[in-house]
């Protein structure tokens, strides 16, 4: 069996360590980080990440506010309260909870977003730094990703690596971080999407392969090299009949397929999500500490 990858447990551990930099802070400053969430509408997965982000936050002795509007809110609206929040120095980081709805242009929502106070590192400023490999805010899902493969001393250096998924949120800044000169990059990346030729070809040669196109066990067995490590960032809700609720979360990955043949295999749930929001603090704690250094 593969060794199970388990963001569950690496949080725990982040945790500690980040509450132990909370208390070091707030005994030099006074003050602790303080994380901001706008929640607009009522989107039942959003609703869920954004309280497991203030339950976060608690967890590691951060302030927080969840913001709540209406569906209806109006772009300029939204805007003046992200400004608000800019403006504002108790704040430590703010987050949007994407999607939004359709009226309103979600990157001219992110590029509101002061680049400091960017804790999701979705802003040009952030990911043009990653890009360029100097120091700035990293995009938390990636960034949770590379935590976690430093918890289990998973080497990146010199390995293959092929990511599945281009998006601006996962895909395009993992490859960027796992390529860059640092502890948990050097490796050799390749970046595949949906006009990807034979892509086996490619996903085969991976010793690690990162998943995250959003597509529910579209990656079985035969796309995988024996002993490779699998990351798999995808989660949608698929309809499941046979609990209370009417569905359960899915990966990207054929869990009972792929298991069979990888060395090491993150769960859904339990995996990369409980990173994306290790990510998500550390970023917010590392604001903090640069803020009042
Ligand atoms: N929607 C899906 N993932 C994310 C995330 O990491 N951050 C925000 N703000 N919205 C999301």
């Amino acid at each position: 069996m593969p060794q199970i990858l388990s963001g569950k447990e690496v949080s725990l551990s982040l945790n500690e360590q980040i509450a132990a930099r909370v208390a070091a802070g707030k005994a030099k400053t006074g003050m602790v980080p303080h994380l901001v969430a706008i929640l607009v509408g009522n989107d039942g997965a959003s609703q869920t990440y954004v309280g497991a982000k203030e339950k976060a936050c608690q967890t590691v002795g951060f302030d927080s506010s969840i913001l709540r509007y209406d569906a209806s809110i109006s772009q300029d609206e939204l805007l003046a309260e992200i400004e608000r929040i800019n403006q504002d120095d108790t704040y430590t980081g703010l987050i949007v909870q994407l999607p939004l709805p359709n009226h309103i242009d979600e990157e001219v929502v992110t590029h509101a977003i002061h680049p400091d106070k960017d804790v999701d590192g979705f802003h040009d400023i952030n990911m043009g730094k990653l890009a360029k490999g100097h120091p700035g805010v990293k995009p938390a899902t990636p960034y949770g990703i590379t935590l976690m493969l430093k918890h289990y001393g998973i080497e990146t250096q010199g390995k293959h690596v092929v990511v599945l998924g281009r998006s601006n949120i996962v895909g395009r800044p993992m490859s960027l971080l796992l390529s860059d000169s640092s502890e948990t990059g050097n490796a050799t990346v390749t970046l595949c999407h949906s006009r990807t030729r034979d892509l086996a070809s490619y996903t085969r040669q991976a010793d690690i392969l990162v998943v995250a196109l959003g597509k529910p066990e579209f990656v079985g067995a035969d796309l995988v090299k024996p002993g490779a490590v699998v990351i798999d960032v995808g989660t949608t809700r698929v309809e499941d009949t046979s609990r209370e609720r009417g569905w359960r979360l899915t990966g990207d990955v054929l869990y009972s397929e792929v298991a069979e043949v990888a060395s090491a295999i993150t769960p859904v749930p339990g995996g990369v999500g409980p990173m994306t929001i290790s990510g998500l603090m550390m970023n917010t704690l590392q604001a903090f500490e640069r803020k009042y250094a």
